[in-house]
């Protein structure tokens, strides 16, 4: 069932949100969705007229006027709280000083930040704080980036008139218990921003403030040391807190950062964006990128703490060449390396002939690289011999949604997350896989979106803090489509056709057989449960709320397309979302859940054997024309080797040489024994793995993949480079 167009009209209105990054100014920690509505308000703060939309705070309406209030207790991934009572303005005929962080604006308001009043109240609270805080800035880690350090020179504070010999927590222990970072509870001023960044961004729920009044403390789960709570390492606390409370070890030992360039981290397919935080060519501290369009700020153990790699001392830097697999790695340069790929290459060609040759490209390089590789494969060697790890994965997405959708991708972004209604996880299990996107999809769910979870294992998202899906259909293993099946003949057989959006949206021939086909009584939920083990009850159940719930997004990983009626089943969910009418808009859609950082981009830019970049046939006449006219070369048109064949071939003698960019086969294929076999028996293989120099940025690729590839490759000289 093709849909028959690929402009999708126009998108739904949006759900009222945050810019969620501080960009639209909702650092003031006003209540994050507040300031998107669309009624205007105007009023006047410190003189100046400012037009701004209803339900924004005071505070960040200041903002839009250039003017900072000081603040503890608010920031911009959290809601705003009021507890600091720093941010206090005046208002023209009310009474009181009311926290500008938790009032919103109104028509006429005249609102005064800065007056004598405002100052010496705004400085009496930084007097309380400070007299209990151990002032010992100049040897602490965070002097230089403290809020509380800033705050009091933006109040102005010249003394503590109440002294420092009071009642005080300096005698509480530091936990040191997490390998990554340390909680130092005798400068924390008990804002709370740690407890509901835990809450509200990674939906942990790991911390509480324990005790009240002056005994008040932050307490990771029962007042255990952080290790053994139920803390995920994810840091969102550290980010929010704004003393050296809870700070990364890094810092502590290093120093506070003095540059940053931003990255992308390749652990995961969310592909989270960071800034890495350095002190000259050393990384000091990974912080997650507020611009990065996929984690908005937020990030998972991996990105913000896994990144030792970066300079560890196995980190090949150099280029080195050995003859022999059993002979020991030379240092050689860069030179005399790409001289000699080369002419190996050219020798193999030479004696066994020009599809003796291949290479692979990686799903963690960018759209750049991969285009240059498959290029430098298809243009240069004069093969189609190239491949990707994308394809190991995510085949079955590109051919089933590249099938019923008309292209390959997945249709929705991240965002989208936040205005779903009904969830369907499919084979996936995204607080393990893909923590940050969990993160996000637990934040919609506790606002009161509803979950059906498909997957054989009890998922994390089954029931954890204040989640629990409305459904769980534990199917067997292998049922996916039977189980697809059954939903979709529920929706048909029950009304529940979004007949409108059908007729205008789909192909009705190809519409009408399927809808035939799923409403025969052998693809019932009675009918299948024999197979999938299922309740056909709460099949049924599940595709009524799928159906009838509003926004319904899909998102499914390898627990569809690792296995081998992957592709019909990303058909089968893609021809759901048609017959349901969610297509087309934010909150719904078919989501795969990927497993790096540019699976999509790897697709796209023609890493496949048998097409160019664009999903272009490789063996149709006019696409090959146009890219021999681009390339000035004649291309081969029959369609090249996969990676299991190319490993076939090496084992059966036919094919010699690899050229292989950002991957370590012997980790992402399936039969290591078969990778290696197929390795040593090639006369050369050339690794080419990302920048992993000490002088660099890190790349997510870690040194000991390229070493392990590069151990394993070659019997006859190899060549791994390390740039
Ligand atoms: S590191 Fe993450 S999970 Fe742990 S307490 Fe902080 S916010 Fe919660
Ligand atoms: S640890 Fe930091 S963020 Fe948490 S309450 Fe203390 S000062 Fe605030
Ligand atoms: S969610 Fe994925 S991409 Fe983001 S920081 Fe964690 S591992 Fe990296
Ligand atoms: S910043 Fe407004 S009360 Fe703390």
């Amino acid at each position: 069932m093709l849909i028959k167009e690929i402009d999708y009209g126009t998108p739904a209105p949006q759900q009222p949100r945050s810019c969620g990054n501080g960009t639209c100014g909702c650092a003031s920690g006003a209540k994050l969705d507040a300031h998107a509505d669309t009624v205007m308000v105007t009023l006047e703060i410190d003189g100046n007229t400012v037009t701004v939309p209803q339900g924004t705070s005071i505070m960040r309406a200041a903002m839009e006027l250039g003017t900072q209030i000081p603040k503890l207790c608010a920031t911009d991934s959290i809601e705003a709280f009021g507890s600091c009572r720093l941010c206090v303005v005046e208002i023209e005929g009310r009474r009181g000083t009311p926290a500008s962080c938790t009032t919103p604006v109104e028509p006429n308001l005249k609102v005064w930040t800065q007056t004598g009043k405002l100052a010496k109240l705004r400085r009496n609270v930084m007097e309380l704080y400070i007299s209990d805080h151990p002032l010992d800035c100049l040897t602490c880690a965070a002097n230089g980036d403290c809020e509380l350090q800033d705050m009091a020179g933006a109040v102005g504070l010249r003394e503590v008139r109440y002294g420092f010999d009071g009642a005080n927590h300096f005698d509480k222990p530091t936990d040191q218990s997490n390998p990554y970072f340390t909680f130092d509870p005798t400068k924390c001023i008990v804002c709370s921003r740690c407890v509901r960044a835990c809450e509200e961004v990674q939906g942990t729920f790991a911390l509480t403030i324990d005790g009240r009044g002056f005994a008040s403390m932050v307490s990771p789960g029962q007042a255990e040391p952080f290790l053994e709570s139920e803390c995920v390492s994810c840091g969102a606390c550290i980010q929010a807190c704004p003393t050296a409370t809870l700070m990364e070890n890094s810092v502590i030992e290093a120093g506070q950062p003095e540059h940053s360039v931003v990255t992308t981290c390749a652990y995961c397919g969310v592909g989270c964006s960071f800034k890495a935080e350095m002190r000259g060519n050393e990384v000091v501290r990974m912080m997650p990128y507020k611009d990065g369009k996929a984690n908005h700020g937020h990030s998972c153990v991996k990105g913000r703490f896994a990144w030792g790699y970066a300079t560890h001392k196995d980190r090949i830097t150099k280029p080195m060449i050995r003859a022999k697999i059993t002979d020991p790695w030379k240092e050689v340069s860069w030179e005399e390396a790409i001289n000699h790929a080369a002419s190996e290459f050219k020798r193999i060609q030479k004696t066994h002939g020009r599809m003796s040759v291949g290479g692979i490209t990686s799903s963690r390089c960018t759209n750049e690289e991969t285009y240059l590789v498959q290029k430098l494969i298809r243009a240069a060697f004069g093969t189609n011999n190239v491949d990707t790890c994308a394809r190991v994965c995510h085949s079955p997405t590109g051919y089933g949604l590249a099938t019923t959708l008309g292209t390959s991708a997945g249709t929705q972004d991240f965002d989208s997350v936040e205005e779903v209604d009904v969830v369907m996880v499919i084979g996936a299990n995204p607080t393990d896989g893909h923590p940050v996107f969990a993160s996000r999809l637990k934040k919609r769910l506790r606002e009161g979106a509803k979950l059906i979870v498909i997957d054989p294992r009890r998922i994390d998202m089954v029931k954890t803090p204040h989640v629990e899906a409305e459904y769980h259909l534990p199917l067997k293993p292998g049922t996916n489509v039977a189980m697809i099946n059954a939903i979709a003949h529920v929706v048909v057989t029950e009304g529940l056709v979004n007949e409108q959006y059908v007729r205008e949206r789909c192909e009705i021939e190809e519409f009408d057989r399927w809808r035939a086909f799923v409403a025969e009584p052998k693809n019932s939920p009675e009918a299948v449960e024999a197979y999938t083990g299922v309740k056909a009850a709460d099949v049924r159940a599940a595709a009524r709320l799928y159906a009838t719930g509003g926004n319904g997004g899909i998102y499914y990983g390898l627990g569809v397309t690792e296995h081998s009626q992957g592709s019909t089943m990303v058909m089968g969910m893609a021809n759901l979302a048609m017959a349901t009418g969610n297509i087309g808009r934010n909150g719904v859609g078919i989501n795969p859940l990927r497993g790096q950082n540019n699976v999509q981009g790897a697709c796209d830019m023609g890493s496949f054997p048998h097409e160019l970049p664009g999903y272009r046939h490789i063996s149709t006449e006019d696409v090959r024309h146009q890219f021999e006219a681009a390339w000035g070369v004649t291309l081969e048109a029959e369609p090249g080797l996969r990676i299991p064949n190319m490993l076939d071939a090496a084992i059966e003698g036919t094919f010699k040489g690899i050229y292989i960019q950002g991957e370590d086969i012997a980790q992402s294929d399936p039969n290591i024994q078969h990778v290696i076999a197929g390795l040593s028996a090639m006369e050369c293989a050339c690794c080419r793995v990302r920048p992993s120099s000490k002088k660099t940025v890190p790349s997510p690729m870690p040194s000991v993949a390229s070493i392990a590839c590069a151990r394993r490759c070659s019997r006859r000289p190899a060549m791994p480079i390390g740039k």
